[in-house]
């Protein structure tokens, strides 16, 4: 392996640590949330527009320390995001950020606004199917009111009130039905704040996510009427429920979730900012919240994409049918191309301990499915097996295969009765969005990944 990892011109000297594969460093700069008339470029614009007089960071750099990334947040040292099978490590000091709250402390210290948003790409090993890439593009939003500003507490309060007033109203159904507290998991940050205060900027977070989120959903009902698709599901109201969440940098925290044609959806982590963080940014007088929402989903719901590889496309068939500036319009698939599943099955490599198979959920990764919108169902986590991770098996083929691959699924594992020992079966879906695979190409591929399977892990294929 070479000594160092060059990125944008830089070098970085490798380590053990070091797990970042060209299939990721070839999308260096592509930067989709600020090409114009992408779609995640105007989903990014349409949710910028719902926070008037917010600064937008939209050009920070991918590259940060561990410490921007976890430390700064306040992640524990055995937080399971940190480790090599979930983040993209550089070198043991040097991450891929896997999220743009990466980006919080750095943007506070600064102090040039109450509130800000931070679009960007972010970087996370994962699953291979319709809806995960390993980079796809976040919006951090955080409003902050300052203490400083105010002859009392209660000018702050009624300031806070009178900001929470004049929030668009909306009629969206809410379903909330916790306390704003819970003692262990979320409790209020009694050094420093008033339980009136926690309140009333809780209240204000909810309700500002509530009038963005009713604005996408009319935008993407719209289209869809525009399109010509009508349904019954069409005529059931768009609801939204807040679920209880655990964010480091965050107490109390939330998920968001919205009921739209038929579906619960998870749309977005959110809480009131932890306050040693601001502390430690050098604003110790603010006090406020702050959010993360995953760009792809939204988009995909907006337009109706279908595919999560398609917002890498250069295909022109793909590109021109987004304008910024205009009607939201859906997305016309254009021809799909057929699938060619073909499965691979082994033994795992016998180790000390008898490797188990564990399905484990998503939230465990370094943040949770709402601010990707990426995780739904639970990975499935091989432990004790310290040669092979999931994720290990996701990149070969990524690595290997590329776009060309449109999911990755276990379909069978088994436990030899006499040996202990685990065999797993994938099915991995070759497909195109460009072309036709031919049947050898998708057994070149496919014997290349079989292979590096045995190579990198020391599998017997079966
Ligand atoms: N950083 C979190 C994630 O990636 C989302 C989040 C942002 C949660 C801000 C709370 C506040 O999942």
């Amino acid at each position: 392996a070479p000594a160092s990892l060059t990125i944008n011109g830089k070098a970085y000297p490798s380590d053990s640590w070091t797990n970042v594969p060209p299939s990721i460093l070839k999308h260096y700069g592509r930067q989709l949330h600020i090409q114009p008339n992408h779609p995640i470029s105007i989903t990014r614009k349409l949710i910028e527009s719902r926070f008037p007089g917010f600064k937008n960071h939209n050009a920070l750099p991918p590259v940060v320390t561990v410490g921007q990334n976890f430390d700064s947040l306040g992640f524990a040292p055995d937080h399971p995001g940190r480790s090599k099978t979930d983040t993209y490590y550089i070198n043991k000091s040097t991450v891929l950020r896997t999220h743009t709250s990466a980006h919080e402390v750095d943007v506070f210290r600064a102090n040039e606004s109450d509130g800000y948003t931070i679009s960007a790409d972010v970087y996370r090993r994962d699953a291979v199917d319709k809806s995960h890439y390993p980079i796809f593009h976040q919006m951090e939003g955080a409003l902050t009111w300052d203490r400083n500003d105010y002859p009392s507490n209660q000018a702050l309060l009624d300031q806070i009130k009178a900001d929470y007033d004049k929030l668009p109203r909306h009629d969206l159904v809410v379903e909330d039905p916790n306390p704003t507290f819970h003692p262990q998991r979320n409790p209020l940050q009694e050094q420093h704040h008033s339980p009136e205060e926690a309140e009333i900027i809780s209240a204000h977070l909810k309700r500002s996510l509530e009038d963005m989120v009713v604005t996408i959903f009319n935008e993407a009902d719209k289209a869809l009427a525009a399109a010509g698709h009508s349904s019954e599901a069409e005529k059931e109201p768009l609801k939204v429920r807040w679920i209880e969440a655990f964010f480091p940098h965050t107490s109390p925290s939330w998920e968001m979730e919205v009921w739209w044609r038929g579906d619960w959806l998870e749309v977005l982590g959110c809480g009131v900012i932890e306050q040693p963080l601001l502390i430690r940014s050098n604003v110790e007088s603010r006090i406020g919240w702050a959010f993360g929402i995953g760009l792809e989903r939204i988009a995909m719901l907006l337009f109706g994409i279908p595919d999560i590889r398609l917002f890498w496309s250069n295909d022109q068939r793909f590109l021109a049918q987004f304008e910024g500036g205009k009607p939201m319009k859906r997305f016309v698939p254009f021809s799909k191309y057929p699938a060619a599943p073909r499965d691979v099955a082994f033994w795992l490599p016998k180790t000390d301990s008898t490797p188990t198979v564990a399905a484990t959920p998503a939230s465990t990764s370094s943040a949770p499915s709402s601010a990707g919108g990426q995780s739904t169902e639970p990975a499935i986590t091989i432990t004790d097996t310290p040669a092979f991770h999931e994720n290990d098996l996701m990149e070969v083929v990524r690595n290997t295969a590329g776009d060309s691959v449109e999911d990755v699924v276990l379909i069978d594992r088994f436990t030899h009765p006499k040996t202990g020992r685990e065999s797993l079966c994938y099915r991995v879906t070759y497909r195109s969005l460009e072309k036709t695979l031919t049947n050898e190409e998708a057994n070149m591929l496919h014997e290349q990944i079989r292979q590096e399977l045995v190579t990198k892990f020391g599998v017997e294929l079966r």
